[in-house]
């Protein structure tokens, strides 16, 4: 084993690559939490890693089998809740649960329906401006949206979602003072890297394009 962790190693010329297959390709990538409606009214919360933003469109990866991509293709409402580092262990509760009755055989071994997601994962519910599923409080940013098209991948296993955002909200703790700038220096997303979780690392620097001021309201 390396004495050190292999990203803080100083930059250097490429290693000769071994060639492996991995059973899963999550190279990390943000924790979303989506609010849907389920068919009786109530709402379904689910974490999700596989999104993206294209401009004002979300694009979302889902288990076709799932409550979350069932809803979707019925109530194309949601919103989508970014949480914090934090927030890891209220997601981890959410992991092994679906809103699904009964349970597909295609979900993971352990898998058990659960009709209140917010109850067991210890969130709150807040009232959405423009969508019905409400948005999570704990969670910093929420994104409130509308599934305009909702396709079969490639194999048929997942959809594909394409969301596009109507309202967002952020905590303005993380906001350049006086402007709609998130802070990258104050906010961190829950990064899913391989099943586990992190938060991001100091800055290491920034896009020639970056426009956000510098100095973050919780600085103030
Ligand atoms: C951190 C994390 C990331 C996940 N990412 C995805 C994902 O990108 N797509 C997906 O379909 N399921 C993902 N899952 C699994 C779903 O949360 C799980 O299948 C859950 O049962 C879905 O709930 P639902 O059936 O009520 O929609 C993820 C789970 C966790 C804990």
């Amino acid at each position: 084993m390396n004495a050190a962790p292999f990203h803080a190693l100083p930059a250097q010329a490429a290693a000769a690559h071994v060639v492996i297959e991995p059973s899963i390709l999550y190279f990390g990538t943000p924790v979303v939490l989506l609010s849907t409606e389920n068919e009786d009214g109530s709402f379904n919360l689910a974490p999700m890693s596989s999104a993206w933003a294209l401009g004002q469109t979300v694009v979302l990866g889902l288990g076709r089998e799932g409550q979350t991509a069932r809803n979707l293709g019925e109530r194309p409402d949601l919103v989508i809740n970014l949480p914090g580092p934090a927030l890891w262990p209220a997601v981890e509760r959410l992991a092994p649960l679906t809103g699904r009755n009964p349970v597909p055989s295609t979900k993971a071994k352990g898998c058990r329906f659960e009709p209140d997601k917010f109850g067991a994962a210890g969130l709150d519910g807040e009232p959405s401006h423009v969508v019905r599923p409400p948005r999570v409080a704990e969670c910093p940013i929420q994104l409130e949206a509308r599934a305009e098209r909702v396709r079969p991948d490639v194999h048929g296993t997942f959809v594909i979602v394409e969301a596009l955002v109507r309202k967002v909200h952020a905590d303005p703790r993380l906001l350049v003072l006086g402007t709609d700038h998130v802070d990258p220096a104050a906010w961190s997303p829950l990064v899913y890297n391989f099943r586990h979780y992190f938060g991001l690392g100091p800055e290491l620097g920034h896009s020639y394009r970056t426009e956000t001021p510098r100095r973050s309201a919780a600085e103030q």
